[in-house]
């Protein structure tokens, strides 16, 4: 087990700041430790003296490699299920009495998939008697890892007990042989949804069009203040004037802007 010393922490926690936004406090420091040995091992170096100077000389090619290590990816389907709840009785018939058809929803930090295929779900099951061929989830992440987990779609059993089982059996492929154990999600759900590597600290976001909604849940509580309120300026763009934005159920945008009105508990809408 190597020790991860204060100068080495101290390096490592700016980098990831000033690349990523995530704020690491010193009570962070074990769990640096622990998720940036591994990649140690991958790299045969032994001491984060060595690792310091390895990511100084090779920082373009390594940065992503350390990021992918520090971000905590914890996600499930369904996960925060009032949201989906939101959807399906509030925006759906929202969407079906304007006649609306086009709908385009942002998941920003969508970790391996689960929140933006869940979406997916919802649309399909309640968009009625609307088709969804044109609903279109973009679901982005800085961590290049789960973006191709997200991109694969397949879950272990345990992921997916959190989907309703008429649901399961509906949406997802349930592996035979060697795939025993593991489930895919079908193709409908998985062509709604468009996976790309995107840092919500990057001045700007490739998009041309606007979201109807935005989900950023348990995304910017890594964060601080003033990052936090920078990316909700930038969502504030990217939102349709009748959109609307969820963030996590522990995070809140009070005495953060008041370019978003609250709703309900998680819940924005923007002002305009
Ligand atoms: C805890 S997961 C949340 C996943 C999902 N939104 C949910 O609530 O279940 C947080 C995700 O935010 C991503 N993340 C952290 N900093 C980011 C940044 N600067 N840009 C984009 N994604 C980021 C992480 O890689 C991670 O996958």
């Amino acid at each position: 087990m190597w020790t991860l010393g204060d100068t080495e922490f101290e390096y490592f926690r700016n980098i990831v700041y000033r690349e990523s936004g995530i704020r690491l406090t010193e009570l962070k420091k074990a769990l640096v430790q622990a998720r940036l040995t591994k990649r140690l091992r991958q790299l045969k170096i032994n001491s984060f003296t060595e690792y310091c100077d390895y990511v100084k000389h090779n920082y373009y090619n390594e940065i992503e490699n350390l990021i992918n290590c520090i971000t905590t990816n914890k996600t499930d389907f369904f996960r925060e299920a009032r949201h989906f709840e939101f959807i399906k009785q509030y925006l759906i018939p929202q969407w079906c009495e304007k006649k609306k058809r086009r709908i385009r929803i942002w998941s920003a930090g969508c970790s391996t998939g689960e929140e933006p295929y869940s979406i997916a779900i919802i649309l399909r099951e309640h968009f009625q008697p609307i088709d969804v061929s044109d609903v279109k989830i973009l679901a982005t992440d800085i961590d290049t890892e789960v973006i191709e987990k997200g991109k694969r779609g397949i879950y272990s059993a345990d992921a997916v007990a959190d989907v309703p089982r008429e649901l399961a059996t509906k949406y997802f492929l349930k592996g035979k042989g060697t795939n025993e154990g593991l489930f895919k999600i079908k193709d409908i759900v998985k062509n709604m949804v468009y996976f790309r590597k995107l840092n919500l600290l990057d001045e700007k976001y490739p998009m041309k069009g606007k979201f109807d909604l935005i989900f950023c849940r348990n995304v910017i509580i890594y964060f601080d203040r003033e990052t936090q309120r920078m990316v909700f300026d930038k969502f504030y763009e990217y939102i349709e004037n009748d959109g609307f934005l969820f963030v996590g159920h522990s995070e809140t945008l009070t005495g953060l802007t008041s370019k978003f009105a609250l709703v309900t508990n998680s819940i924005y809408r923007k002002v305009v």
